[in-house]
């Protein structure tokens, strides 16, 4: 095979893996939204080494609504950080959408986290001093979306959310929930492949919990969002389709519900 012929092929076959699925039948890794390959952190500090993830492997594909569920300190915000690229792992691969992200440069790896990454975080991390439909709009902006385009798009899905009487309010004047609403518009603002959320209703009251998981049970089911929750709510957690149980950096259990 002469070289050029080669390196062609290798690109196309560079982030393609194959393998079994349940039912013995070959796929690839396009299939999935995303795969995690012997993911492995390892921190280093002056306090000690600590190993936070250990060699763990899974795939989700797309539309799957995964709980990731464990005691405090299992690896469950680690998993998170590395998949939505916040951090570099120690060792191991993730593909999202086929692509192997660790192998692009910083550049490529903040636009890959800008336009196929959602975030939804415990403490909602919205911008107080800007309107409501400004933090939504603010990343389809930085994903090169014109101001008209993401001002329709915002308004839609604020709307779509039942959130958009509060368009013009500063976050800090809504509810808690109201809040993660917003922070749900904005992870949704540039159609991601994935959306993650780390305990999305960790600082919420039970009922006000329930209604934003409902809502990211609807994103999943209606509209087949590939989500993956981290939470410490069981019964939240056995209403997603799947749930990964970490323990000591480890998977102890992968279950569908
Ligand atoms: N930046 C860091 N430096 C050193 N150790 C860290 C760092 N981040 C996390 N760890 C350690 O890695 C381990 C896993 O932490 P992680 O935050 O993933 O746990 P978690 O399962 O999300 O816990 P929680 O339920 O309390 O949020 C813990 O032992 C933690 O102390
Ligand atoms: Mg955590």
């Amino acid at each position: 095979m002469n070289s050029k012929k080669g390196s062609i092929l290798k690109n196309m076959t560079k982030d393609l893996v194959v393998e079994k699925n349940t039912q013995n039948e070959i796929v690839d890794n396009r299939s999935f939204a995303l795969r995690v390959e012997n993911l492995s952190k390892i921190y280093d500090s002056a306090a000690g080494r600590v190993v936070a993830l250990d060699n763990v492997s899974f795939s989700i594909k797309k539309g799957e609504f995964v709980s990731v569920v464990g005691p405090s300190g299992s690896g469950k915000s680690t998993v998170l950080n590395m998949v939505g690229a916040l951090d570099r792992p120690t060792s191991g691969k993730i593909y999202i959408d086929g692509i192997d992200i660790f192998s692009l440069n910083d550049s490529e790896i903040a636009t890959l986290r800008n336009r196929r990454i959602g975030f939804i975080f415990q403490s909602f991390n919205l911008i107080n001093r800007t309107s409501v439909h400004k933090n939504v709009k603010l990343p389809g902006i930085i994903a090169g979306m014109s101001s008209d385009d993401a001002n329709l798009r915002a308004m839609k899905i604020l709307e779509a959310l039942d959130i958009a009487d509060k368009k013009n309010q500063k976050p800090i004047n809504l509810s808690g929930g109201q809040q993660q609403r917003v922070a749900i518009a904005r992870s949704l603002i540039n159609n991601p492949s994935i959306i993650l959320a780390d305990e999305p209703t960790g600082n919420l009251d039970t009922k006000t919990g329930e209604d934003v998981f409902d809502m990211l049970k609807m994103l999943s089911h209606k509209f087949k969002r590939t989500i993956i929750m981290v939470t410490h709510n069981p019964e939240l957690a056995e209403s997603t389709d799947r749930s990964i149980l970490l323990r000591d950096g480890r998977i102890e259990k992968d279950v569908f519900n």
